[in-house]
């Protein structure tokens, strides 16, 4: 039996390969490397050899999927493949719907019509289906109302939607699948051997940028909103470590029966603010960078964070690194060791 990895050449995605590798599963990953790294791929192959099969391929290509599926005997997929920029996504609407809605559709029809059903989906969900929660709903439960705020977060909430139904659909047919979505929040850090680590062009999340000027590869970071209502008037966000985000899709993979949907946040259930990773940054790596003061960007919550109840009494799971220091700590080994990625 083996793990399908849609995306698997991407950050998450290659945590993912790496983790399941580790555990002595057989790996398929596939991606079309619009944002994944090939070499990701090289070295966890070298790692595990005979191990982890790799195929360049759009998720969109059903056939090639299919084939992929059939071929290799794959039970479960863990899909990742997606675009995952919010404000890319309001410039390109279309191409994050193709990508995202249609790129699902493509990969669901080809769990259905492969010779051996797939029997367990794991969906990389995110916060951003939550867009502004209300102030009374943080830290934020599984039960906010999901109300994005950007074409990103409704591929989502429509890919959750897709899902359902598609889980219902085979429940009738007498096929259950077990299906899991996980709503990430901010994802960061890298994997602990140093071997492979986030790696996005262009790069948007908050630890890479601050990491990258601490190398002086930017001359600046920018806070956007310095007034919020909290405690230090920048926002506040929850970042869960990559290895523990990987963790909740194992369990998720080893304990959602088939036939029910689950819903899972996935974040450590605590908020650090900008001016608090800018801090611990500074602290981790000994180095000074250029702060620039800038207005609010429009559709950014104050606060958002976790609430981490349901995932840890139904699925056991339990946040690893809860440090901050820690978990830059883990992804400046890798900026240091690669401050142009893969290219170095
Ligand atoms: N990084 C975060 O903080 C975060 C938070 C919430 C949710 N997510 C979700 O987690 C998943 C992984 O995110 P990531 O940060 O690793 O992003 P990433 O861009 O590093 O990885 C996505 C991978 O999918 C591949 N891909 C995209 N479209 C594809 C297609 N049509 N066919 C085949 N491959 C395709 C890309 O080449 C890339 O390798 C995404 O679904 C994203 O929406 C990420």
């Amino acid at each position: 039996m083996t793990v399908l990895v849609t995306g698997g050449a991407g950050y998450i995605g290659s945590h993912a390969v790496q983790r399941l590798l580790r555990d002595g599963e057989r790996v398929v990953a596939l991606d079309n490397e619009f944002r994944g790294h090939a070499k990701a791929m090289q070295l966890l192959s070298q790692a595990h050899p005979g191990k982890l099969t790799y195929v360049k391929a759009d998720i969109n290509d059903r056939t090639k999927v299919l084939a992929t599926m059939d071929d290799h005997g794959v039970h479960t997929v863990m899909h990742f493949a997606a675009l995952a920029y919010v404000g890319e996504s309001v410039s390109q609407p279309l191409n994050y719907y193709h990508n995202n809605v249609s790129g699902l559709i493509s990969v669901l029809a080809a769990c259905d019509a492969a010779r051996v059903p797939v029997q367990k989906f794991v969906f990389s969900s995110s916060c951003a289906t939550y867009g502004q929660p209300p102030a009374n709903m943080i830290p934020v439960p599984e039960t906010c109302p999901q109300s994005p705020v950007s074409p990103y977060g409704w591929t989502k909430l429509h890919g959750e939607h897709i899902l359902r139904d598609f889980a219902a659909a085979r429940a009738n047919a007498g096929n259950p699948i077990a299906l899991t979505m996980l709503r990430y929040f901010n994802v960061a850090g890298s994997d602990h051997t140093g071997l492979i680590g986030e790696d996005h062009t262009p790069e948007t999340h908050m630890i890479p940028v601050v990491l990258q000027a601490a190398l002086g590869l930017r001359s600046e970071v920018g806070i956007f909103g310095t007034d919020y209502p909290t405690p230090d008037g920048t926002c506040i966000r929850d970042y869960v470590h990559v290895e523990d985000l990987i963790d909740a899709h194992v369990l998720a993979m080893a304990k959602v029966k088939p036939g029910t949907p689950a819903a899972y946040n996935v974040g450590i259930g605590k908020g650090y603010s900008v001016r608090e990773i800018i801090d611990a940054t500074r602290k981790v790596t000994d180095r000074q960078f250029k702060i620039v003061e800038q207005p609010r960007r429009p559709g950014d919550p104050p606060m958002l964070y976790n609430d981490s109840r349901k995932i840890s009494s139904e699925l056991g799971w339990k946040a690893k690194f809860t440090d901050l220091h820690e978990i830059i700590g883990t992804a400046w080994r890798w900026f240091q060791k690669h401050p142009q990625g893969y290219r170095s």
